[in-house]
């Protein structure tokens, strides 16, 4: 039985798997190349970019530029918000903000109501899920105002669902989950696919559309690519290894050119128990070789939730396979209901944040993935075959085949992409690896092996389709200590998190090497120590902490959602949504558009392909910190409320609730 003692705090046990460097520490990192690149040289021609001036002569040089805190003119046709955090959400002034779905929503004609305090795993699963994150939209006959939107739900928060539970229960073993419980966070979880249309200024749900459904941790799906039928993914309920169960902790995800929705499978380690609870790292009795190492370097089993207390494959000392069926990439059909998502283990297992994909110039499909780990790695996919705009069969096989690599990021402003194949370099028997299902399974290990670089948390990679370079999104890293930065990550104790900015060349972003540069250093600008790198246009409200999910508006610039999580008081400002210059002489500017109430996170910008409107996701509300803000602080949402968030009526009995919001502008037209 389980002995409380040896539960850890479930941030403290997501801090430890995050902050432990898993990868090997010869791996040259990002921080040292920052450092080298710049030389003495190069510093007397002038020939340095903002972001590398910036980097040289520090934050003053460029905070002073606006002293005065006021936003400079730019690209971006809104008026900037105003920094801050309280128990509601704010928008820039000329914009309307509508909740289109909070978790509970009816999906279905058949579905009930909400009732808190009357939850069901049968009524969740005909509601719109919890903690929504990513966010795409899907448009019928090419319209942007009908359409399908496909939305993650990635995880639950048992103190803030259930009226009884007033205490996270990571912290005293679950003692007060039940089978019932874990059955409605189960259900919780997964994918929403909802039709909705837009009449006159406001989007509705279309109840009764064909196309509704819920996918969760239970749904049938299949997998391809090295490690499907594998011995590694056998169960004694799938010997085939072929008939995968459910996905779960769905975050960032991505959209395909062929119209299919990618759902990133990312801390799937925290659903796993073992009977000896020993969090992180615990090696199962009975398994041997690379797999006890798999399981260390995975952080297996994590003990975040109780579904293994009475869920047989969520015990690793029951199923010891079922947690190599997790890690994924999935992709879904969303205009077929009936269809069987698809496990694509090609794309390698790793906590998997974000699956952006284009079609490069030759007719390969890129797909780009950050492992949202410390010390972690950035990770490319690249298809064997070429996207044909007339075969939608075809395309949906394109992820089966291709080849993963990871990230090396040199001091030279070079970045070589490392094949991850079975039999080259040391990804042969000797060390572990006996096929390429092993490569796949155990990515990070191969990734180790080949001396990719270790960076500051890699959440959203993000391809630019409109000025042809990637983004890569580093939230933070307060564990990297002084002698550990490199030119990529180069500040020790990283606590605002940075974005590295990728140029393939002649835009082949199936080439073997990319430049690479800094595009900003987050922070504020105005305190040294923090060592931000801003374009000095930027004003005291545009500065942000910790980037996590983004995407690119139809002129190629940057939407940034934050996630500071319980470190907000370090900025005394909510997450948010910042816009933020690529190019031209405003670049690296951000400008604060969008923020969210206490202890949120802003996850899933998405735009309608007019831009007309802007599909936010709004997660975990009254979360995260909220006992620092007065009047708000206390652990459960049912206990003695102040703010009911996004039900504003004061007699409201509704905790705050993981919600989607639709942004448009007053009198129509483009957002920005
Ligand atoms: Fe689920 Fe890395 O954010
Ligand atoms: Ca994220
Ligand atoms: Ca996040």
């Amino acid at each position: 039985m389980a002995n409380s003692d040896n539960f850890r705090n479930r941030a403290a046990a997501c801090e430890a798997h995050d902050d432990i460097p898993r990868s090997p520490g010869d791996a040259e990192t990002i921080g040292d190349v920052i450092a080298r690149r710049y030389s003495r040289r190069e510093m007397m021609r002038g020939t340095l970019g903002v972001t590398a001036a910036a980097a040289l002569f520090g934050p003053a040089a460029f905070a002073a530029g606006n002293a005065n805190g006021e936003a400079a003119p730019d690209r971006f046709d809104f008026t900037e918000l105003e920094a801050g955090i309280d128990t509601d959400h704010h928008l820039a002034p000329g914009y309307r903000a509508q909740v289109l779905l909070r978790w509970g929503d009816p999906l279905f004609p058949d579905a009930p109501g909400f009732n808190p305090s009357g939850q069901s795993a049968a009524a969740q699963l005909k509601q719109f899920g919890y903690n929504n994150d990513y966010i795409a939209f899907f448009p019928i006959d090419g319209s942007a105002t009908h359409g399908l939107l496909c939305i993650n739900h990635e995880y639950t928060n048992e103190e803030l669902m259930f009226p009884a539970i007033e205490e996270r229960q990571d912290t005293s073993g679950f003692e007060k989950m039940t089978a019932e419980l874990v059955d409605i966070e189960m259900a919780a979880h997964g994918v929403s696919i909802v039709e909705i249309r837009r009449e006159g200024e406001d989007w509705r749900v279309v109840l009764d559309s064909k196309f509704n459904r819920r996918i969760s941790p239970a749904t049938p799906m299949t997998a391809d690519g090295p490690a499907a039928g594998d011995r590694r993914l056998q169960t004694d309920a799938d010997p085939s290894a072929m008939s995968m169960i459910g996905t779960l902790n769905n975050c960032a995800g991505g959209r395909t050119p062929w119209n299919t929705y990618l759902t990133a499978e990312e801390n799937f380690h925290g659903y796993f128990w073992t009977n000896e609870c020993v969090p992180g790292g615990a090696r199962p009795k009975g398994l041997g070789g690379n797999q006890a190492e798999s399981y260390k370097r995975y952080g297996i089993p994590g003990l975040w939730q109780a579904w293994g207390k009475f869920i047989d494959r969520f015990n690793v000392d029951k199923v010891p396979n079922e947690p190599n069926r997790f890690g994924w990439i999935v992709e879904i059909d969303p205009f077929d209901p009936n269809s069987v998502p698809v496990k694509h283990t090609a794309l390698g297992r790793f906590c998997h944040e974000g699956a952006e994909t284009l079609v490069n110039k030759d007719g390969r499909v890129v797909v780009y993935c950050g492992d949202d780990g410390r010390g972690e790695y950035v990770y490319r996919f690249v298809s064997n075959g070429r996207y044909d705009p007339d075969n939608r069969a075809a395309n949906m096989k394109l992820l089966s085949e291709g080849t993963l690599s990871v990230a090396r990021f040199d001091a030279d402003g070079k970045e070589h992409w490392l094949p991850l194949v079975f039999d080259e370099q040391w990804l042969i028997p000797y060390f572990g690896f006996y096929s390429q299902a092993d490569v796949v399974i155990d990515a990070r290990l191969a990734a180790d092996k080949l001396g990719a670089t270790r960076m500051d948390r890699p959440e959203d990679v993000q391809p630019n389709t409109v000025n042809g370079r990637v983004y890569v999104l580093l939230t933070n890293n307060v564990r990297r200590k002084s002698d550990q930065v490199d030119t990529a990550n180069p500040r020790p104790d990283n606590a605002f998190g940075h974005i590295i900015e990728m140029t393939p060349p002649e835009g082949d972003h199936a080439a073997d090497s990319f430049a690479w540069d800094i595009l900003v250093q987050c922070g504020d600008p105005a305190i040294a120590e923090v060592g931000a790198r801003w374009n000095p246009a930027t004003s005291k409200n545009g500065w942000f902490a910790s980037p996590d999910n983004a995407c690119v508006d139809a002129d190629g610039r940057l939407w940034i959602a934050t996630d500071q999580g319980e470190s907000w008081p370090r900025t005394g400002r909510a997450d948010g949504l910042y816009a933020l210059e690529t190019d031209g002489e405003f670049k690296g500017t951000p400008k604060l558009f969008f923020r969210v109430p206490i202890g949120a996170e802003l996850c899933g910008p998405c735009f309608t392909p007019d831009g007309g409107t802007l599909f936010v996701a709004v997660q975990r509300p009254g979360a995260d910190g909220a006992e620092a803000l007065i009047g708000f602080g206390r652990p459960s949402t049912f206990k003695d409320p102040v703010t009911h968030w996004p039900d504003p009526d004061p007699d409201s009995k509704m905790p705050p609730r993981p919600s989607v919001l639709a942004i448009t502008k007053d009198g129509g037209g483009k957002i920005a």
